[in-house]
């Protein structure tokens, strides 16, 4: 099959297509053609070798000093299941499916194997597979961070990065606990996160969030615009300041007892929960999460995907279509 390898840390010329064997599904494990993967921040850090601030020296130890020790780069999929082991019994040949191996990873690839009992979930009929393919990765991260900071329905959330991958689906996810959702974005990306829920918007261009007086229960940052030490004295007494981008600064605030007024600060991986995936998937089907997809690249121009996604300016998600036929659904195509 062709997959796309990154063979050492660098910019998107650094990828290569490579033929590798066909993975065999194991007797638990479904075999996915791949019609759509997408291309995250986190594939663009992963090639970049870009880490967090203060956490670059020892992030090579565990994922690779030259390169990253996983190859194949991309955390989402969908397609369709062409092979099942020998146990299989939840899945059938033929059935449409989206999966999040997530930091696994070797989604950008033709085929990939993912055990029937993962992170994987039927496709709902509604959705493209460029949208499938592309809403595990901000949603699952929202997900984590909405039960982990405790998000109630009256609560006063501020999410800054709004319009990204993480932030769109947080603006949805949010709102739909019944929570206040305040956006910071630029002006281009307010009526987008408007029409996702959010109430009211910060242009991040001509207004600093750093100064709101906002008052709020959660801040979701999602930038790394804003630190713990900008974004505790916005918060109300027991606020959670939830550092998604975090660097090291604020990973060692989440250590200890909570500050004034019992206000806390929260980061660190979101853990990817193999149920996530048809949560998302219902979510979707239920039109309370829409998928935000910037774009879609043939699987040819994956390198110029990830330019783009290393500006940062993308808005929600970036998608790769495998499947020529995909290229006929509802998403617009760049590349
Ligand atoms: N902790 C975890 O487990 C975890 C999991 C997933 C992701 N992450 C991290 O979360 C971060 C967000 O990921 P993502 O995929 O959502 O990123 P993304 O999609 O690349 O975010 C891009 C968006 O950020 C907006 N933006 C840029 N600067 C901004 C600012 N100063 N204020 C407000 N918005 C701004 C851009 O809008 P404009 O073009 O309009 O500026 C763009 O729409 C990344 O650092 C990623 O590594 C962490």
């Amino acid at each position: 099959m062709k997959a796309v390898v990154c063979p050492r840390y660098g910019g998107p010329e650094v990828l290569e297509f490579r033929d590798l064997p066909m993975p065999e599904p194991a007797a638990d494990e479904v075999r996915v053609r791949v019609i759509a993967t997408s291309v995250t921040s986190g594939d663009s850090r992963m090639r970049a070798a870009r880490f967090p601030a203060g956490i670059g020296w020892i992030v090579p130890a565990f994922l690779g000093f030259r390169g990253p020790r996983q190859p194949v780069l991309g955390t989402e999929i969908a397609g369709v299941v062409d092979a099942i082991g020998a146990n299989v019994t939840r899945y059938s040949l033929g059935d449409a499916v989206m999966a999040f191996p997530g930091g696994k990873m070797g989604c950008h690839a033709e085929y990939r194997c993912v055990a029937e009992t993962g992170p994987i979930a039927n496709k709902p009929d509604g959705l493209s597979f460029a949208e499938a393919a592309t809403l595990c990765f901000g949603g699952s991260t929202a997900l984590h961070f909405l039960d982990v900071a405790a998000v109630l329905p009256g609560d006063r959330v501020l999410v800054v990065g709004a319009s990204g991958a993480v932030g769109s689906a947080l603006v949805q996810l949010a709102r739909h606990r019944g929570a206040h959702v305040t956006a910071v974005c630029s002006a281009r990306n307010a009526d987008l996160v408007r029409n996702l829920g959010a109430e009211a918007v910060i242009d991040y261009e001509t207004t600093d969030p750093r100064g709101d007086p906002g008052d709020y229960d959660v801040i979701f940052e999602t930038v790394g615009s804003m630190t713990a030490r900008d974004g505790l004295p916005l918060l109300r007494r027991r606020g959670r300041f939830v550092a998604i981008a975090a660097g090291l600064p604020d990973m060692l605030a989440t250590i200890g007892a909570p500050g004034r007024g019992r206000r806390r600060v929260i980061a660190g991986p979101a853990t990817e929960k193999p149920e996530y995936v048809q949560q998302l998937a219902d979510l979707a089907a239920g039109g309370v999460l829409r998928p935000v997809v910037d774009g879609a690249y043939v699987f040819a121009d994956i390198a110029a995907a990830h330019a783009y996604v290393d500006t940062g300016r993308k808005r929600g998600s970036v998608a790769i279509l495998l499947d020529p036929a995909a290229r006929d659904q509802d998403v617009s195509s760049r590349g």
